[in-house]
């Protein structure tokens, strides 16, 4: 592949990870994904961000095609994570930058990966504005969006956003641009890459987007650091909306019901309360936790408003896909959920209620007690996880007509 150009003397030199399936190794990456990295010729030459440690030779490779790297005068970091900063050291080394810029504590992160000794660091605030020539450049911090380094470039004349870990989406392909692809599948990457990177920083999305506007920045392109490029109008809105929903969290009417189960027992609890959910209009999806990877249940919740946990006990416990798919769900702090929690067991039967206080310490409005089984599930049973499966329906449908 060879470089793509996104304006007069702006280019794409980034890599593409066709067959990463492990993303950051907590969400999986069915497609893959990119790690972009851009280039500007100027009076003064830019590399914005590099690529994963890797991918280093595709880096050099494309940035040769546009001149020798050594004429390149600035390197920009705009966050220090290892996808974007893997391969810094080696650039540093043969670019011999006159600068390189990053936020404040993006030098000190920088600092500690790297062996920093003699590098010509130049820390910047927010808003500063940089001159290469025919260009000025605005640096416009994102703090903890999503690490407390991360900051975005805004390429003034061009009207070109360089936006980091922001607006991408884990796509690996040739094409690089937004415009190539359907607006489903557009929209289901936008929602897996959110719900499993940017959820928890949902605040800071919906207060950028309102600053985007205040400061009346206006985008010909966003150019991510991973997936694919925005370059139309009706993408940059599509794209932007689409954040904003994302971030809004309103409860949607579905419901996802995630279970672990050795012998059965309680997956036949969670068809139950399937069966409940949809007697009160409450469409619903059953997740199995040992079959699907954690990160998979987020695109599940990014059109949902109820989540329901089920478990059997397993050494006082519940068991371990379910703990350890609870931690992921935990982390991304979702908001606006209804919810409640179920399970058999065999003696002690501790995993529902455990659940329960896991819902609860995550702010999930909880619709129904615990429904336990003792091994079964048994008519009685059976009948009281109808019964939970209508309550959290009622609750969700409740919930949305407040909204
Ligand atoms: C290794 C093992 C440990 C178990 N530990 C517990 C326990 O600590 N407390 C309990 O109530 N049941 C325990 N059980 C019993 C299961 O919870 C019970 O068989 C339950 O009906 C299984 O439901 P499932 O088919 O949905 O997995 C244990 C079962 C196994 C195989
Ligand atoms: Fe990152
Ligand atoms: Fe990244």
């Amino acid at each position: 592949m060879k470089p793509v150009t996104l304006k007069d003397d702006i280019y794409w030199v980034g890599s593409v990870d066709f067959n990463l399936r492990n993303f950051h190794h907590y969400s999986r990456s069915p497609m893959g994904s990119t790690y972009n990295a851009y280039l500007v010729k100027d009076e003064k030459n830019v590399l914005f961000d590099t690529v994963d440690d890797k991918h280093c030779d595709e880096l050099i490779r494309r940035i040769s095609e546009i001149m020798d790297p050594t004429e390149i005068d600035y390197i920009v970091c705009n966050h220090l994570e290892k996808d974007h900063a893997g391969c810094l050291e080696k650039m540093v080394e043969l670019c011999k930058p006159e600068k390189i810029f990053c936020s404040t504590i993006g030098e000190k992160f920088m600092r500690a990966q790297f062996n920093t000794e003699n590098w010509p660091i130049q820390t910047v605030k927010d808003l500063e504005q940089l001159n290469i020539g025919k260009r000025n450049i605005t640096f416009l911090e994102t703090r903890m969006l999503h690490w407390p380094d991360s900051m975005v470039s805004y390429l003034q004349e061009d009207k070109v956003l360089i936006s980091n870990d922001i607006f991408g989406q884990n796509v690996a392909t040739s094409r690089r641009f937004v415009d190539e692809y359907e607006r489903p599948f557009l929209l289901q990457a936008i929602k897996d890459y959110y719900y499993n990177i940017i959820l928890p920083y949902s605040p800071l999305v919906l207060k950028l987007i309102e600053r985007i506007k205040t400061l009346g920045l206006e985008f010909d392109v966003i150019a991510p650091d991973h997936g694919l490029i925005l370059r139309t109008p009706d993408d940059v809105n599509f794209f932007i909306n689409s954040y904003q929903e994302c971030a809004e969290q309103k409860p949607k009417l579905q419901a996802v019901i995630a279970y672990e189960s050795l012998w059965g027992a309680t997956e036949k609890m969670a068809q139950a309360i399937g069966d409940g959910l949809s007697s009160v209009g409450v469409p619903y999806l059953i997740i199995d936790a040992q079959a699907n990877h954690c990160s998979s249940i987020m695109n599940a919740l990014a059109d949902s408003g109820a989540l329901v946990l089920g478990s059997s006990t397993r050494n006082n416990m519940p068991l371990v896909s379910m703990i350890s798919l609870v931690a992921h769900i935990k982390g991304l702090k979702p908001k606006n959920l209804v919810g409640a929690s179920f399970g058999s067991h065999g003696w002690s039967g501790e995993a529902p209620k455990m659940l329960t206080e896991e819902l609860t310490n995550m702010g999930v409005e909880i619709a129904a007690e615990p429904v336990r089984a003792f091994f079964g599930p048994n008519d009685a049973e059976i009948a009281e996880c109808v019964e939970l499966g209508k309550k959290v329906g009622e609750a969700l449908k409740a919930k949305i007509a407040a909204l």
